[in-house]
């Protein structure tokens, strides 16, 4: 949660904030502002509300400083005022900071501080640690030492328990910037004469491509001639690691769509595709990895598999279990990564952990790596941001290229995500018992996946009439049995995160066990009918919806045969392979969220109270 950035070059530095800010606005858009350095003073301007609130007020202030920082928050400590807003700065002036993270012990900093004659200006967490900066500031010896700022910075957060991503300025160091990671995100980005810091790299992709990830544990210093890297415990210089950046610019604009949810979701034929690239054997019976750095034989020796995620990615995992077990007959357990880091779940030595995240910084799935490697676990790691924490600290894993995702609402990621899946289940099924013609087919209607897409993506005028019909509800029921009640459980999150009604997800011969006293005229039912050995079952379930006046919109394969009455509405599927059908079948319930919330006019890209990537507990 929280955007951060920074500046230090010859350009003005307030516009390369304010457009770093609105790219990294998804993970937190309560309230935002810019420290900058003018005249040897430190300049803050911060406002609740959107960055283009912020830009409003900023741009006419016309500074001219060619160092600064700015923040765009998702509250933590403290209500969504102007006062809470970041930058802070330290009561004596010196310092200004922003900060992405919790500091959990700030009650008793702040108490230490006021005892030494600070004073407070908002209710966070954050002001205590640019006070603490301040206090050790005062302490060093003022003999010109140049790195008297880092040293300062260094020994306050030696004090934090807790995470940080912060960068701070300081008034005696005009043209420097120092920051530091624990926890959250933080990128150097090296351009030509400049240096950026941000928390995401679509915040300074558009001045340079040259990156550094910054490790939990480290500090950079940035000044006019470079910058230097090293431990914040040990003040161990650190020998950076250049990345540079797959993706451009314009991958992240919006380009001729209404809101990037509409964009995500119409990319992906194409992020699909991509994710499948270069990733099946050369005989066209399964699929390879190289990212696993594991060889077949250490797979053939795994007994189980354990899933870890939160939200969309976590129904992706319910996906992949079912295809794992039923394709190649190895037991898997989907587990809430903020349950399984504080559960101590029983993990045996053929075991091989997954974590799957989109933007590979979910403080929950990170600690449930972690929890999994400190019992001495093989982590594997299923991630769409590349550099990410997750991908770094996993012991391999698959990148699933899906390009950049902006909308808060995950839609290409987890489609994504479900093709990873479908695609371990081959290459495990085929290092057991699937045959080699079993495994061509499984390719080959893999392969058609794109196409299958383009197809269900056609009726996005039918849906769009549909949205229109049901939009006015408050209450829906999204049912679906095996491969279906995961993406019912997903058309559920999407359709309620962004539209703000109630949805709930079961499995739909579950609902005879309560949730059938939901049914009424007013709560619309979605349902999932696939053609298939189930289906009769399923038209059973669909009566007893109808027998209580319920509303129904069934999804379906094309040329199923509905009984007259049952379906209100129907949304055809393309007839497709078992592994493939939940990618085919998430395309209706994605459009179907988007547009009733574009119907009522919700902030489609950034609904209320949610960020895109959650770096907090
Ligand atoms: C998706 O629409 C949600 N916004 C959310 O549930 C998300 O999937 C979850 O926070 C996990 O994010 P991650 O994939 O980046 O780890």
């Amino acid at each position: 949660m929280c955007g951060i950035i920074g500046y230090v070059g010859k350009q003005r530095a307030v516009n390369i904030l304010l457009e770093g800010l609105k790219r990294v606005e998804y993970r937190g858009y309560d309230s935002s502002g810019i420290a900058v350095l003018e005249k040897g003073q430190l300049a803050v301007v911060k406002k609740t509300g959107r960055v283009e609130a912020l830009a409003k007020i900023a741009a006419p202030r016309k500074f001219r400083a060619t160092t600064g920082i700015g923040h765009t928050r998702w509250a933590t400590h403290g209500g969504v005022t102007d006062a809470n807003a970041h930058p802070h700065l330290s009561s004596d002036g010196k310092f200004a900071l922003i900060h992405n993270g919790v500091i959990e012990n700030y009650v008793g900093m702040k108490r230490f501080l006021i005892e030494k004659g600070f004073t407070f200006q908002s209710e966070t967490d954050t002001e205590a640690l640019v006070n603490l900066i301040a206090y050790h500031f005062q302490k060093e010896p003022a003999n010109g030492d140049r790195s008297r700022f880092l040293e300062s910075v260094r020994k306050a957060l030696l004090h934090v328990e807790g995470t940080y991503g912060i960068a701070v300025l300081c008034t005696d160091f005009p043209s420097e910037i120092v920051a530091a990671r624990k926890g959250s995100p933080l990128i150097l980005g090296v351009g030509d004469g400049e240096h950026i810091v941000a928390s995401d790299v679509s915040a300074l992709i558009s001045r340079t491509q040259n990156v550094v990830y910054l490790n939990d544990g480290e500090v950079v210093h940035i000044t006019e001639k470079g910058f230097s890297l090293s431990t914040i415990q040990d003040q161990e210089e650190v020998a950076p690691k250049f990345d540079r950046v797959s993706w451009k610019i314009e991958d992240a604009e919006l380009g001729a769509f209404a809101h990037f949810m509409e964009k995500e979701i119409f990319e992906q034929p194409v992020a699909l595709e991509n994710t499948m690239r270069g990733r099946f054997s050369d005989d066209g019976s399964t699929a390879k990895f190289g990212g696993l750095n594991l060889t077949a034989g250490d797979l053939r020796q795994i007994d189980r598999l354990v899933f870890c995620a939160c939200g969309t990615a976590w129904h992706s995992c319910l996906v992949a279990e079912q295809l794992i077990e039923r394709y190649a007959r190895i037991p898997v357990e989907v587990e809430y990564a903020s349950e399984f880091r504080y559960r101590n779940a029983p993990l045996d030595k053929n075991t091989l952990v997954f974590v799957v995240t989109q933007s590979g910084e979910t403080l929950d799935t990170l600690e449930a790596l972690r929890e999994a490697k400190r019992k001495g676990y093989k982590v594997m790691a299923v991630v769409n941001v590349v550099g990410s924490t997750i991908a770094r600290e996993a012991d391999g894993g698959i990148y699933q290229h899906a390009g950049p995702e902006v909308g808060v609402a995950s839609t290409k990621a987890f489609t994504s995500q479900l093709i990873v899946g479908a695609m371990l289940a081959l290459y495990l099924g085929r290092l057991r018992d699937m045959s080699y013609t079993d495994g061509v087919e499984y390719v080959k209607a893999l392969k058609h996946i794109p196409e299958l897409i383009k197809q269900a993506l056609a009726q996005a005028p039918h849906i769009k009439a549909i949205a229109k019909r049901y939009a006015h509800h408050r209450d829906f029921l999204f049912l679906g049995r095996q491969s279906m009640f995961p993406i019912a459980l997903e058309g559920a999150l999407k359709l309620k995160e962004i539209s703000y009604i109630h949805a709930e997800g079961y499995p739909a011969a579950e609902m005879k066990h309560g949730p059938i006293a939901l049914i009424s005229p007013e709560c619309p039912t979605v349902f999932f009918a696939p053609a298939g050995e189930m289906y009769p079952k399923l038209l059973s379930s669909i009566q007893e919806i109808k027998a209580r006046n319920g509303k129904v919109i069934v999804i379906t394969t094309t040329g199923s045969e509905i009984p007259d009455g049952l379906a209100d509405e129907r949304i055809d599927l393309p007839a497709c392979h078992d592994a493939v059908l939940p990618l085919v079948a998430t395309i209706p319930v994605q459009l179907l969220s988007y547009y009733i919330a574009a119907e009522l006019g919700r902030d489609v890209d950034k609904p209320r109270n949610l960020a895109k990537s959650v770096t907090v507990e």
